[in-house]
């Protein structure tokens, strides 16, 4: 087998993180520098404020991420970085890093794509085993992709409107708790009874689709209507119940792709794979299937430089490598193999 060493680099979002991974699956070390609390109190990412906080931190968690796996740069074989999609001015400051390592230290550069990452979080846990469906459940996207082998996408469906994770935190906003929402929905969802009868968008039938603008709409009037009859509703009940309508559709339409294409394999990746209500609702559908479940802990659900070093792995054993010319971007796409 090729043995790599990698230095990854994730700064997409609002985390500063490095890592330093062994053959795509050995974590030797995994640096995060949060910024979380600077955008707590304006309720979401601020991407200018984001740039700033990469800026800072960056050459420090790189410095880390060497030192906790006790790596200099010449025992590196390439280092690797989110390409894209994320925040312009945040993608940049990792890249602009990143190069400017390549270049000091004379080793090609591997462009990940996030959602790649996330997918790949799960090689750090059990080697994927093809063909997979992947469940991807992020602050940006929700996905259903399949997979024949490593880096093969096709996708079979994904959201028309808001992304499960966009709909967690602007839920989340409404009933005042703060940034980022989906954890603390999903806390306050473990305490109640989902009593609420809240619409679930199957949409045609068939469909891979899926779409939670209306159910995100319905939770806003249910706590404005009550409000006007000055009324209130339990916050924890309505966090259970949105919970429990997410948790529905996104369980049953992955079991709706797999009859499609049966797999060997269901991952699930991106932040929303942290959450209780998902996991418990995927592991009783697991149970008893031919395929098996892989989702990865908490730590690895969550934006991180390990996920980005595993995916980089492959490509790195099929020599890709990118140019001069490497840009942040921003809307980037999986690259397909083919769309359904
Ligand atoms: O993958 P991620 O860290 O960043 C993106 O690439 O988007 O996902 C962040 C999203 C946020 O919307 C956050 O609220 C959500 O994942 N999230 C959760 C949970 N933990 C994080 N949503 C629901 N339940 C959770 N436990
Ligand atoms: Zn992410």
């Amino acid at each position: 087998m090729t043995t790599s060493l990698i230095l990854a680099v994730e700064t997409s979002c609002d985390e500063t993180a490095a890592a330093v991974i062994q053959n795509g699956n050995e974590i030797r070390s995994s640096v995060i520098a949060s910024q979380m609390e600077s955008h707590q109190r304006f309720g979401g990412v601020v991407p200018e404020v984001a740039s700033r906080h990469h800026v800072e931190q960056i050459t420090l968690v790189m410095e880390q991420a060497l030192a906790e796996a006790d790596v200099s740069p010449d025992d590196l074989d390439a280092v690797a970085v989110t390409e894209g999609p994320g925040l312009v001015g945040a993608l940049l400051v990792g890249i602009s890093a990143v190069k400017a390592a390549a270049f000091a230290w004379d080793l090609p550069v591997l462009p990940v794509h996030h959602i790649a990452g996330h997918i790949y979080a799960n090689h750090l846990v059990e080697e994927l085993t093809f063909p997979l469906m992947a469940l991807v459940v992020s602050g940006g996207h929700t996905e259903l992709i399949y997979m024949e082998d490593h880096h093969s996408y096709e996708k079979l469906g994904e959201t028309r409107d808001d992304a499960v994770g966009e709909a967690y935190d602007k839920v989340a906003r409404t009933i005042g708790l703060p940034y980022p929402g989906g954890p603390e929905i999903d806390k306050l969802a473990g305490t109640a009874e989902p009593e609420l009868a809240l619409p679930r968008a199957w949409l045609e039938e068939g469909s891979l689709d899926f779409s939670f603008s209306g159910l995100k709409s319905a939770v806003i009037n249910t706590l404005h209507n009550a409000e006007q009859k000055g009324r209130t509703v339990d916050p924890a009940v309505l966090a259970a119940s949105f919970q429990e309508a997410v948790c529905d559709v996104l369980v049953t339409k992955t079991m709706q792709a797999l009859e499609q294409r049966p797999v060997r394999q269901l991952v699930v990746a991106g932040g929303v794979a942290a959450n209780q209500g998902l996991r418990a609702g995927l592991e009783e559908a697991a149970a008893g299937q031919e395929w098996k479940l892989s989702i990865p802990p908490l730590a690895l659900c969550t934006d991180n430089a390990a996920m980005i070093g595993a995916a980089a792995h492959q490509q790195w054993l099929k020599g890709q490598k990118a140019d001069d010319r490497l840009n942040g971007m921003p809307g980037l796409p999986l690259p397909l193999t083919s769309s359904s």
